[in-house]
């Protein structure tokens, strides 16, 4: 016997992402306001402004990579109970990606799941992680691996916050922007050759681009079946290189800018950009100081490295690769010999 459970469709779960429009956001419920001491030192005053709620709580965790991880959420969780917070209440992430992200965690579990805002600080959240409900946690078994995909109610992104972030996180910001360039729009990237992200009226622009983008790829795909994962362009390299060096070297856009170096060459290997191609990104990753070499020690163990992935199975490694600038391609069936020249290159 079978019994069959019909499922209504969900309600629509569309949202806006708002750039420099931040004006009060009025809630007539709890609400729980997730930072860390660095940010709400420069921006929690503002933000106390400018929302009002029935109640207003301020639940502050740790600044760092490090504290992304279950003990936070539970102290997360224990701070929503002590609050009183119901299954009406609302969490606003007001930080970089660490806090979105477990701040979309956590509002995914607490009562089986409230609502959530975004107002990410760092150029990396506004233009990337803020956008398309991808929420978690790290473990001891590896980074983001404990999460769930949960949609903010909506985002709002205000770029005079990234003013107080130092450069060398505005930088790791820049490689995701170059990431989306590359794979999916050849005139921005071109834009972005020839002017500064830096400048006021760019910035803005490019985060609204930026953003455009995201919101086109997650909207066909918000669970990663497909088109999605190019979003990860760079990322099977830097994994391994976030993974090598304990973390500890290199901020999360920096390991993208040289896995999107990496992957480069295997794309140049497989004939699929040109060498021009590839040093005209270089010499757009390096116009924001982004590293571009990184020494292998062993190319051996960084092949097995891959296998550590979420993003490979079955053995199979998945590769998002130019097909020039402006296009992608997906593989996950290139012959070790041919990674393998690759990572030798980098020993
Ligand atoms: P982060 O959140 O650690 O922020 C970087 C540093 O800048 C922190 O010390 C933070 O306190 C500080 N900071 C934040 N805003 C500031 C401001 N306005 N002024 C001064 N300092 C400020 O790092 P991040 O680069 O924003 O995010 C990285 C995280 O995002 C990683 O955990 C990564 O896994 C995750 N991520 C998630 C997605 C997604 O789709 N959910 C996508 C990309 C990355
Ligand atoms: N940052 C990759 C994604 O959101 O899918």
């Amino acid at each position: 016997m079978q019994v069959n459970i019909k499922l209504p469709q969900e309600k629509d779960r569309s949202y806006n992402v708002i750039i420099d429009e931040l004006e009060y956001l009025k809630f007539d419920t709890k609400v729980a306001i997730i930072t860390n001491p660095t940010v709400s030192k420069y921006h929690l005053d503002e933000i106390l402004l400018r929302v009002s709620a029935d109640e207003l709580h301020v639940i502050t965790v740790p600044d760092g990579e490090k504290y992304k991880n279950l003990d936070t959420i539970k102290f997360i969780l224990g701070e929503c109970f002590k609050h009183r917070l119901d299954r009406k209440s609302k969490l606003i992430a007001l930080g970089g990606g660490v806090i979105g992200d477990m701040t979309g965690f956590a509002a995914s579990v607490f009562q089986r799941g409230i609502e959530f805002i975004q107002i990410p600080t760092t150029l990396l959240a506004q233009v990337d992680a803020s956008v398309g409900g991808k929420t978690g946690v790290n473990s001891e078994y590896g980074k983001n691996l404990i999460g769930a995909f949960w949609q903010p109610n909506s985002v709002h992104c205000e770029t005079k916050f990234l003013k107080t972030l130092p450069k060398r996180e505005f930088s790791a910001g820049v490689a995701e922007i170059i990431k989306m360039a590359v794979t999916f729009d050849k005139d921005f990237f071109e834009w972005l050759e020839i002017n500064d992200i830096k400048e006021e009226e760019n910035l803005k622009l490019v985060i609204q681009k930026s953003v455009k983008t995201k919101a086109s790829v997650v909207s066909k795909d918000e669970r990663e079946a497909g088109i999605r994962a190019v979003l990860n362009y760079g990322h099977t390299f830097a994994h391994v290189v976030e993974n090598e060096t304990e973390y500890k070297t290199y901020l999360h856009g920096e390991a993208v800018s040289i896995g999107i170096v990496m992957a480069n060459e295997l794309a140049l290997k497989l004939g699929l950009m040109s060498n021009e191609e590839a040093i005209r990104i270089k010499y757009l990753l390096q116009k924001y100081d982004l590293p571009i070499d990184y020494e292998i020690n062993s190319a051996e163990d960084f092949y097995e490295h891959f296998f550590l992935d979420k993003k490979s199975n079955k053995n199979k490694i998945t590769f998002i690769l130019p097909n020039g600038i402006g296009n992608y391609e997906i593989r996950d069936d290139i012959p070790k010999d041919v990674i393998m020249s690759v990572l030798r290159d980098f020993e």
